[in-house]
């Protein structure tokens, strides 16, 4: 059975993957801000009992203790998808903003970088994984045509630069490294306003999980659209 680690399984688009991947056969080891969440999540995946384990930990916070707990009782998972995000909303002075940068970096940037960077060199042996991280098409330079947002579209840009790295230095294993952006989505940072529901989001992300996906190796995409830098 293939393990995923994946974050913020709560709520939103996290739940959706999660239930997701149970339903398909994974392993899910699921991580979550407090272990509050624990009664909802076991309630939710009923009918999966054996074949998931919770873990919680602040993504703000420096949490290798967590990760090596996970390694310890679950070995190195074949799937991570970094699901967890924070938009702040922008406003107040120069300090203020500037600061709400530094935040969402802590969260949309740091929090993946230290997941990938414990297990990716641990993943190069396995014949067969995958690496996501969900970015936003907000991080988007070329799609930048209306501004605002800094603090996101800045964690989210950086997100993205991260990713590439990442791909080029696995490039010479079967783990493929992709940043996807999930639609606008009806969840509580996308607002009821949105679009489109989870299950949208879900099926654009899960493309990375078939085979077809290694043919876009280190690409920001939105389903099987290639999205501009
Ligand atoms: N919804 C959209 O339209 C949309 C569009 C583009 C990209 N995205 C991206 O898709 C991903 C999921 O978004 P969503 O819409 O499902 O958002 P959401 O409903 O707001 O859920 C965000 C998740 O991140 C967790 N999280 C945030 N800060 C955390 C921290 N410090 N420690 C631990 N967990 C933390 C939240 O936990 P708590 O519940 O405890 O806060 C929650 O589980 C995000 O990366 C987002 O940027 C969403």
């Amino acid at each position: 059975m293939r393990k995923a680690l994946i974050t913020g399984i709560n709520t939103g688009i996290g739940m959706g993957l999660a239930k997701f991947l149970l339903q398909n056969g994974y392993f899910v080891i699921g991580c979550v801000r407090k272990p509050e969440y624990f009664d909802l999540l076991i309630a939710e995946f009923k009918g999966f009992k054996g074949q998931y384990s919770l873990y919680a930990f602040d993504l703000n916070s420096d949490f290798t203790d967590k990760l090596q707990e996970i390694e310890n009782t679950q070995g190195i998972p074949e799937v991570i998808i970094n699901n967890s995000g924070v938009f702040l909303t922008d406003s107040g002075d120069f300090e203020a903003r500037y600061n709400n940068i530094i935040s969402s970096l802590e969260v949309n940037l740091k929090a993946p970088m230290r997941i990938c960077e414990y297990f990716a060199a641990k993943m190069r042996s396995l014949p067969w994984g995958r690496i996501i991280n969900i970015s936003s098409k907000m991080g988007s330079l070329g799609d930048n045509s209306s501004g605002g947002y800094l603090s996101y579209r800045s964690s989210k840009a950086l997100l993205n630069l991260y990713t590439i790295n990442l791909a080029h230095q696995m490039a010479d294993s079967k783990i493929v490294v992709l940043t996807l952006h999930p639609g606008w989505i009806k969840t509580r940072m996308g607002g009821m306003g949105a679009p489109d529901e989870i299950g949208a989001a879900v099926e654009r992300i899960a493309f990375a999980l078939t085979d077809e996906a290694s043919e876009f190796h280190g690409e920001f995409l939105v389903g099987k659209e290639k999205l501009p830098w």
